[in-house]
């Protein structure tokens, strides 16, 4: 931390890990505009999540910084950690999408626990203000569909489905351990599902946005009915904005919006919108132990940091269509590559299932 004498301000300095995936490159900017006297460092692999051209309206600013590097490299991490000697971290980096890691879980477990884990020790070994650890709702497992009256809370036992949200239960458990343990100043969000600009087209509403612009089938795994409680981005950044503000060290804090959706009625919203007609849609072989609803109690970030959503669905949703119209070239190159081998791989195998 350094101070800017001619304001007597305090200047942080921040690493973001995984800045050039969807939330992470949405937190930089955020806080970019939010904090502009903060140094910002974004460490991110470039995964087949991660592109630097999402970040390319910040890589020239001066307290901007971008360094390619995977967070499980013990050696590099700690080097950047004594070059950089920053304030706070906050972890986004990650493999982060449930289908991939039904395929091949083990770089799930590298990259969501390990990869955290040697975070922690440069954290410990040079010193912080805050690790931030960014979590999901997935860690609480689903809940029951006719049982509404149920939400998670923060202290819901954890209880994973899929190997992505058990990596990232157990990254959260680490992180809890390194707090009490080491006394490293540590906090977990567990946000429910965002959605917005940037969000790579593997995930429901990205896929079928840019499928139905496409005029092609879209495919909703099963029945349609499973239930997602959805954000809009900036939302999440801010409150993690205010956790590093105001939370408590040893805290976890839920973040969500009250917004829970059934797949099928967002596909069909997108449809609406986009003009497109509903038999596009096509029913396919269901997602193997496929978590049927999530639903976050934003309780406490509310009571005690004073965290509300201020974009509504209808409004999110709208924004976020345009902003894929508007940046096709973003996503046409992704899906112009490896994506088509992907989605042969992943949707290829599924049945279309009878509507009745
Ligand atoms: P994303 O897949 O879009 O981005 C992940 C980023 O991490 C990419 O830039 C990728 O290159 C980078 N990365 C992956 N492995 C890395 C490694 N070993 N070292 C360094 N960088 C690496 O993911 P996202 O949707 O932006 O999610 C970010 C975080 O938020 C994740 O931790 C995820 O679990 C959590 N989260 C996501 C959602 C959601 O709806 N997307 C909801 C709640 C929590
Ligand atoms: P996804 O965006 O992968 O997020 P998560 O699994 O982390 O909640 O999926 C959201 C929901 O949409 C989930 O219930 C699975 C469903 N889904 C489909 O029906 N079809 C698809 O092609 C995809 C990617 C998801």
């Amino acid at each position: 931390m350094k101070y800017d004498f001619s304001q007597w301000r305090l200047i942080m300095k921040v690493i973001v890990t995984g800045g050039a995936g969807f939330i992470g490159s949405n937190f930089i900017f955020y806080m970019m505009k939010k904090h502009p006297d903060y140094e910002i460092i974004c460490l991110d692999k470039l995964t087949y999540a991660g592109n630097l051209s999402t970040l390319k309206s910040v890589l020239d600013k001066p307290n901007f910084k971008f360094v390619k590097l995977d967070i499980c490299d013990r050696d590099g991490v700690y080097k950047l950690f004594e070059e950089e000697k920053p304030d706070v971290v906050v972890n986004f980096a990650a493999e982060s999408h449930v289908d991939r890691s039904i395929e091949n879980p083990t770089i799930f477990l590298e990259t969501n626990i390990i990869g955290t884990s040697v975070l922690m020790d440069a954290c410990r070994k040079y010193g912080i203000k805050r690790f931030h650890q960014v979590s999901t709702d997935e860690v609480y497992g689903d809940l029951p569909l006719d049982r509404p009256d149920l939400f998670f809370h923060e202290d819901t036992p954890l209880h994973t489905s899929s190997p992505y949200s058990s990596s990232k239960a157990s990254a959260d458990l680490l992180v809890g351990a390194y707090g009490r343990t080491y006394n490293l100043p540590v906090t977990i969000s567990r946000c429910s599902n965002n959605y917005g600009p940037y969000q790579f087209p593997e995930k429901l509403i990205p896929l079928m946005i840019q499928r139905a612009l496409n005029n092609e089938k879209l495919p909703v795994y099963g029945d349609g009915e499973n239930v997602r409680d959805w954000l809009y981005v900036e939302d999440h950044c801010k409150a993690i904005d205010l956790i590093l503000e105001k939370g408590k060290a040893g805290e976890i804090y839920n973040i969500g919006g009250h917004n829970e959706m059934h797949n099928i009625d967002i596909v069909k919203l997108i449809c609406d919108y986009l003009d497109k007609p509903y038999s596009l849609i096509e029913h396919v072989t269901d997602r193997k132990g496929h978590d049927r609803r999530y639903a976050i109690d934003p309780d406490k970030i509310h009571k005690e940091l004073g965290w509300l959503p201020e974009t509504m669905f209808k409004d999110g949703i709208k924004k976020t269509i345009q902003w894929y119209l508007d940046n096709k070239e973003w996503w046409e190159n992704i899906i112009s590559g490896d994506y088509q081998n992907y989605y042969k791989e992943m949707y290829g195998d599924r049945k279309v299932l009878d509507k009745d």
